[in-house]
């Protein structure tokens, strides 16, 4: 099924960036016939939107176990030496990272690390098919998931390699074959092509974004989707493998992230499921990049409170080339969109680390170069779903001012399996210049769907229902509004505009400096004339938003983003400890 999105992109494309009144035209002139023949998709412009819930199907089952690791997809198909689980992943504009695995995990009461010396990292590439005659040589690393308990298998990886390409020519071709040719074992011919150069005449074609994958019979769906809708980008919002529901045995431990492993003196993981999920993943990622950001599933703790050893090892990710010291956050372009990724199992606090790099990364954005702001983090601020209902509520009041006042335009998150996509709110309140707040964690992963509300009868969890794996509660009462005086609303958010509980992803178009379509694809609608998911047109407007504006536009109206108050700079008073945390507005 082609999108009018994809239709519309390059009508846009085509007129542009030569032609870009040409190209405007054509935009209008394309959603008036849409809304003359009665197809239109409303824009944010048309918002905020009255809440709409669609409820779960019920003749669909709300889950769906493992792929066995036997299944075709899971298994290695290559002999020891060559490179498996090959991805790519986004650097800066001009590189690219290649990322494969070689020889064999080892599992049991002892293994041994092997040398990542003795195999080299080599990509191999070209313009030609057949004609690869660049080489680029990187490192490579093993890591273990070790746990010193009676019974308790540990595990030790094959060797993980990172090589980064430079000097990539944009909207480029590339074919590439990874390995060490001094073993004659290098992979088959694969290809990418790069995204073009930041701009805000380019963009890439599409972006799928989609959280909670796991590794199911639904996650299959969900991946074949997004193949199907042919990205040149993927986003992954955290909670990848799902690696920690397994007990080292790899027999099933746990049912859930906060479910007892009632037999075990630790919370276990079965680590060879990562490598499952690398192979799982490498059709679509060894030609699409993919940016990873660290969900609660990615902790793994294990021995000396080590803790990310398979996410940190395994991804290589642009936190080198954006100033970040942690691979936990980082920022990054493609064509005119800066996508800053945040994490929500780090030091969020405004003395930490991440939030000086997040303030240092946001003053850099030049938006005449990158007009669109788009932020990504795994547990969402604004989620209306009684699973994780304001979990994250701390994360929320430290960084919530510093993402409106630089104007973000979008925030992506997953961790509530469901779907929900919010009107432009801040602080809880509806804000034409705040963002668009989405969670799709409905990629489709073991622990099923949610399908129970806040706002249903009795089902307001409390404070202590939704404990965050990292970092302090801040339980309130809203202080104004509809559900001033209370923890949850009566009925589904103003701020809420449409949730469904369905499995499935997301495709971002950017289309111009201005708009962008969004369509949410639900599953079972895949092969169906009519599509039941969820499309907006997400429309930037820097023209009434000051935070919005490029530096140029500021120079000329003479604004500055500290000249932003009232509307951007509502002060949050913090009364008592956090853990009993009032606010009010000045
Ligand atoms: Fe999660």
């Amino acid at each position: 099924m082609k999108q009018p999105g994809i239709l519309l992109q390059q009508l846009v494309c085509w007129a542009c960036p030569h032609r870009p009144r040409l190209g405007a035209l054509l935009l209008l002139l394309f959603l008036s016939i849409l809304a003359v023949s009665g197809a239109a998709i409303p824009t944010s412009l048309d918002g905020p939107f009255p809440p709409k819930t669609v409820a779960f199907d019920t003749s669909l089952p709300r889950g769906s176990e493992d792929l066995p690791h036997w299944h075709p997809r899971l298994v290695k198909r290559v002999p020891s030496i060559f490179p498996e689980q090959i991805a790519l992943a986004l650097s800066s504009p001009d590189c690219l990272w290649v990322s494969w695995v070689t020889g064999d995990a080892q599992i049991g009461p002892e293994v041994a690390p092997l040398d990542p010396t003795t195999v080299a990292s080599e990509v191999h590439y070209g313009i030609q098919s057949g004609n690869l005659t660049w080489v680029s040589r990187g490192s490579a690393e093993v890591y273990s998931q070790r746990y010193p308990y009676e019974g308790l298998l540990n595990y030790t990886s094959g060797i993980i390699h990172h090589v980064r390409l430079q000097g990539l020519a944009p909207d480029t071709k590339y074919y590439y074959t990874c390995g060490d040719s001094a073993l004659s074992a290098l992979s088959e011919e694969r290809w990418f092509k790069t995204l073009p150069h930041p701009s805000p005449n380019n963009y890439p074609s599409r972006i799928a974004v989609a959280g909670d994958l796991g590794l199911t019979y639904n996650s299959s769906s969900t991946l074949d989707h997004i193949m199907t809708n042919e990205p040149s980008l993927l986003l992954m919002i955290g909670d990848l493998s799902y690696a920690n529901q397994y007990l080292t045995t790899g027999s099933k431990g746990a049912s859930c992230y906060s479910c007892e492993f009632p037999n075990s003196p630790t919370r276990e993981t079965y680590q060879p499921h990562w490598d499952a999920w690398g192979r799982f993943m490498e059709p679509l990622v060894s030609t699409v990049p993919m940016m990873v950001i660290e969900g609660n599933h990615e902790i793994e703790s294990q021995v000396e409170n080590v803790t990310f050893a398979s996410y940190n090892a395994r991804f290589a990710v642009p936190h080198q080339e954006s100033g970040s010291g942690s691979k936990l956050y980082y920022s990054f372009d493609a064509g005119g969109i800066h996508f800053i990724m945040l994490g929500g199992y780090v030091d969020y606090n405004r003395t930490g680390e991440q939030y000086l790099w997040l303030k240092n990364d946001l003053e850099r954005v030049n938006r005449d170069v990158t007009p669109w702001l788009i932020a990504a983090w795994h547990p969402p601020w604004y989620n209306s779903y009684s699973s994780h209902y304001r979990e994250v509520e701390c994360m929320r009041l430290e960084m919530e001012a510093l993402l409106y006042e630089h104007g973000v335009d979008a925030a992506f998150s997953g961790h509530v399996h469901a779907y929900e996509r919010c009107n432009r709110l801040y602080d809880y309140e509806l804000n034409s210049c705040g963002p668009i707040y989405i969670t799709v964690g409905d990629g489709g992963n073991i622990e099923k769907v949610d399908v129970v509300h806040a706002d249903d009868d009795g089902q307001c969890p409390t404070p202590l229902d939704s404990i965050p794996e990292f970092g302090e509660i801040c339980p309130s009462n809203f202080t104004t509004g509809q559900a001033a005086g209370k923890y949850c609303w009566d009925t589904q958010p103003e701020w809420s505009a449409f949730r469904e509980a369905s499995f499935g992803h997301g495709i971002l178009e950017v289309l111009n400096a201005t708009h962008a379509l969004w369509t949410w694809h639900r599953n079972q609608d895949f092969g169906q004339a009519e599509h039941g998911g969820d499309q907006i047109y997400i429309v930037r407007t820097p023209d009434v938003c000051p935070n919005l504006r490029t530096r140029k536009q500021r120079r000329l109206r003479d604004t500055h983003l500290h000249d932003l108050e009232p509307v951007c700079k509502r002060k949050l008073n913090y009364l008592g400890s956090k853990n009993q945390l009032v606010y009010s507005k000045e």
